[in-house]
């Protein structure tokens, strides 16, 4: 089956179109085509992210996205569905209040009724974790368009399909996959670490308590003079240190890495960045890239050592990390280490576009639903906190 993937949790607009096929077990994907718009270059300015900037944002280009996206897919396009005579009447009746994203509903409706039915499934949008009012332009064009077309709409956990990009990356199939399994998922919003006993059962280890991981380099980057989005900064400054100086001149906190249970808490390194900076005064280039260095050792190796501590539990043959912070060269590095001593785990990376914030994911997690029969969610609210799982013990 074709699924259309759509994902507007954040400041990324993507749309993806996923050739489905295989069983629940052994799942296949075939990327048809993909859109992905960065909003990094609105919100850089203001050092983060805004909700209701980031929905603007997804309203205006959504529609445009949407067209490019099948101009490139070449899909088979049958006869045209019929006019929508009154638009406001059309989305009252799917439960969609037409003052909202006005912008997006003027374009809908000058575009997409001339375009002829086309061989798409179903529609997979993400439902939450992520920025409500941003979720909510994903859910109101993925009704719209399910609507017009008599397609069934999938509500997608953002969490969910972070785990399910692995099985997008070229080298790795679903063979590849052997349960129980453990997820560490890390990103702006997110820090989990999730037990995954087979598809679709999932059980939370343990979570941040205050700031996610992305969110915590984000902000040391801002406290160190960076823009948004910081990761990505402090993780050369920090290999740029590293290749000078083989120990760390500095020692920050590693929070919660002896605690039993498997919580995190990284709001009270960036406080030890802080102090540190406000003590040092001015900085200098070395002393910069002296502090991102220790910074990403200690938060890296939090993740590690509680990592390691639940392969061990519960005898994981699988290691899934995933979530934009994965795009860090020294994360990647520790965690395939730590993949190397276990002889028992083998680790999958999604690839670097796969690892941050897009729509294949999402698409390939409503198909692990759609291939057990799901029949799709008739009532999709965006849900800010939407959990994968519920708490174990
Ligand atoms: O998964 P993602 O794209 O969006 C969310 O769902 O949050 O993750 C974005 C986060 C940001 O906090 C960004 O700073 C971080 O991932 N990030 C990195 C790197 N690249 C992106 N963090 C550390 N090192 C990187 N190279
Ligand atoms: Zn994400």
């Amino acid at each position: 089956m074709i699924i259309l993937g759509i994902e507007t949790s954040c400041d990324e607009t993507a749309l993806a179109l996923l050739d489905c096929t295989g069983t629940a077990t052994l799942p296949h994907f075939k990327v048809l085509s993909e859109v992905i718009y960065s909003q990094i270059a609105v919100h850089e300015k203001f050092g983060g992210v805004f909700p209701m900037l980031a929905k603007r944002e997804h309203a205006q280009n959504i529609v445009p996205l949407f067209l490019s996206l099948l101009e490139k897919a070449h899909l088979k396009e049958g006869t045209s569905v019929s006019n929508i005579s009154d638009s406001e009447t059309f989305l009252k009746n799917i439960g969609i209040e037409s003052k909202r994203e006005s912008e997006m509903w003027k374009q809908f409706f000058e575009k997409i009724p001339h375009i002829g039915k086309l061989n798409i499934d179903a529609i997979a949008v993400t439902a939450g974790p992520g920025l409500e009012p941003a979720l909510w332009v994903g859910i109101n064009f993925a009704k719209a368009l399910g609507a017009f077309w008599n397609v069934p709409v999938f509500a997608t956990n953002h969490m969910e399909g972070h785990i399910t990009s692995v099985l997008l990356s070229p080298e790795i199939t679903s063979a590849d996959i052997r349960f129980p399994l453990i997820a560490l998922l890390v990103s702006g919003g997110h820090t989990e670490l999730v037990l995954v006993e087979d598809w679709l059962s999932y059980k939370l280890l343990g979570q941040t308590r205050d700031d996610a991981v992305g969110e915590a380099f984000d902000k040391v980057a801002r406290i160190l003079g960076l823009t948004y989005p910081g990761g990505p900064k402090i993780s050369k400054l920090a290999e740029s240190a590293r290749a000078e100086k083989p120990v760390s001149p500095i020692s920050f906190p590693r929070p919660m890495m002896q605690t039993k249970d498997y919580d995190f808490s990284f709001s009270g390194l960036k406080t030890a960045v802080l102090y540190h900076v406000q003590k040092a005064g001015d900085l200098s280039e070395e002393m910069k890239a002296d502090i991102a260095r220790e910074f990403e050792d200690a938060a890296i190796e939090v993740l590690y050592k509680k990592t390691e501590r639940a392969i061990e539990e519960y005898g994981a043959k699988t290691l899934i990390i995933g979530g934009g912070v994965v795009a860090n060269k020294h994360l990647r590095e520790q965690f395939t280490q730590l993949a190397n001593e276990c002889a028992d785990c083998k680790l999958l990376i999604p690839t670097l576009p796969l690892s941050t914030d897009n729509a294949v994911m999402i698409a390939a997690a409503a198909y692990l639903h759609a291939v057990r029969g799901e029949k799709g969610n008739s009532d999709i609210r965006a849900k800010g906190t939407l959990k994968l799982a519920a708490r174990f013990a």
